[in-house]
């Protein structure tokens, strides 16, 4: 037997749904019952009513789907696949701000931990950020740990003060300027689709800016048929899927999430068979973390 169909029979035995971010590996993306951002992932995860939840991305989404989902058993098949952004912001950041701004929403992107959630007044992912902050009634805003997504909100939002801390994903920093310019030099009529976890100096080279949903909707929607793609290659699984005639073409450095590829095939089937890498989150953390990823979904509706 294949290791795919002892997943598939393993998950039909303890009533099990796969869970996949676009960033990881193909195949896993291949035998997901569910594919998509996080945002979506988190909707799905708070609605499913499946025993178990094996969930394929970052430690933060297994947690995020742990909190929505307390019910559920939720599996994360590798525990060491950790998001580096997710730590980069410091309880004294929030804290400070706190004291020192009245009036002042605490907007925390999906991509942080349980703890620093539950510091937070509401969640965000990078499909929901402009409207949810918007859509907050305070002034203030201390938008945390993603400095390069929290300065596109302060961009499109002027209307607000929006503060960042210093936090960035290392993965979509690395793409440079140069070689996006490079791209269009040698492919003229492309799009350029860029994720708001780029550098400024990327966004201002994009035609459409959004998350990973987006830029595949996006590219799937488009009159065009080549595209500089500014993310995680991940998402070309489904791009290839959404618009097989498309072209696709990368930063020359493959801006690759080695924590996302740590999952594979053979920790979905270990998992599967232990139960082992449950996400627990002790009860009074879980109380606090979730109530700011509830409001996301509320306000998100
Ligand atoms: P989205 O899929 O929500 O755009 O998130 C990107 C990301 O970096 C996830 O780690
Ligand atoms: Fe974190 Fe960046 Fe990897 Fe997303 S791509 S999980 S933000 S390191």
């Amino acid at each position: 037997m294949t290791i795919q169909n002892e997943i598939l029979r393993l998950k039909k035995e303890k009533d099990a749904v796969i869970l996949a971010h676009y960033y990881v590996r193909p195949e896993i993306q291949a035998i997901a019952d569910y594919t998509g951002d996080s945002f979506y992932l988190s909707r799905i995860a708070e609605k499913l009513e499946n025993h178990t939840i094996v969930f394929c991305g970052v430690t933060f989404m297994g947690e995020s789907g742990a909190l929505l989902s307390p019910d559920r058993e939720v599996l994360i098949p590798d525990a060491e696949a950790d998001c580096p952004m997710a730590h980069m912001v410091s309880r004294s950041d929030v804290e400070t701000a706190r004291k020192t701004w009245d009036d002042l929403a605490v907007v925390c992107y999906i991509n942080s931990t349980a703890e620093i959630k539950s510091w937070s007044d509401v969640c965000v992912t990078s499909s929901n950020a402009l409207q949810i902050v918007r859509s907050l009634p305070n002034q203030n805003i201390l938008f945390i740990p993603d400095r390069n997504l929290g300065r596109y909100v302060a961009e499109q939002v002027p209307e607000k003060h929006v503060m960042v801390v210093n936090g960035f994903c290392p993965v979509h920093e690395q793409i440079k300027a140069q070689e996006i310019l490079m791209l269009k030099e040698s492919h003229p009529d492309a799009e350029m689709l860029a994720h708001p976890e780029c550098s400024e100096e990327i966004l201002k080279l994009a035609d459409y800016i959004g998350s990973t949903s987006g830029i595949i909707s996006h590219a799937a929607e488009s009159q065009k048929q080549e595209f500089i793609i500014a993310t995680e290659t991940g998402v070309q699984y489904e791009l290839e899927q959404k618009r097989p005639d498309g072209r696709f073409y990368f930063p020359k450095t493959e801006p690759v999430c080695q924590d996302m590829k740590k999952i594979t095939l053979e920790k979905i089937l270990f998992v599967l068979r232990t139960g082992e890498n449950s996400a627990h989150i002790s009860e009074s953390l879980a109380a606090a973390a979730r109530q700011p990823l509830d409001r996301m979904l509320e306000l998100a509706e």
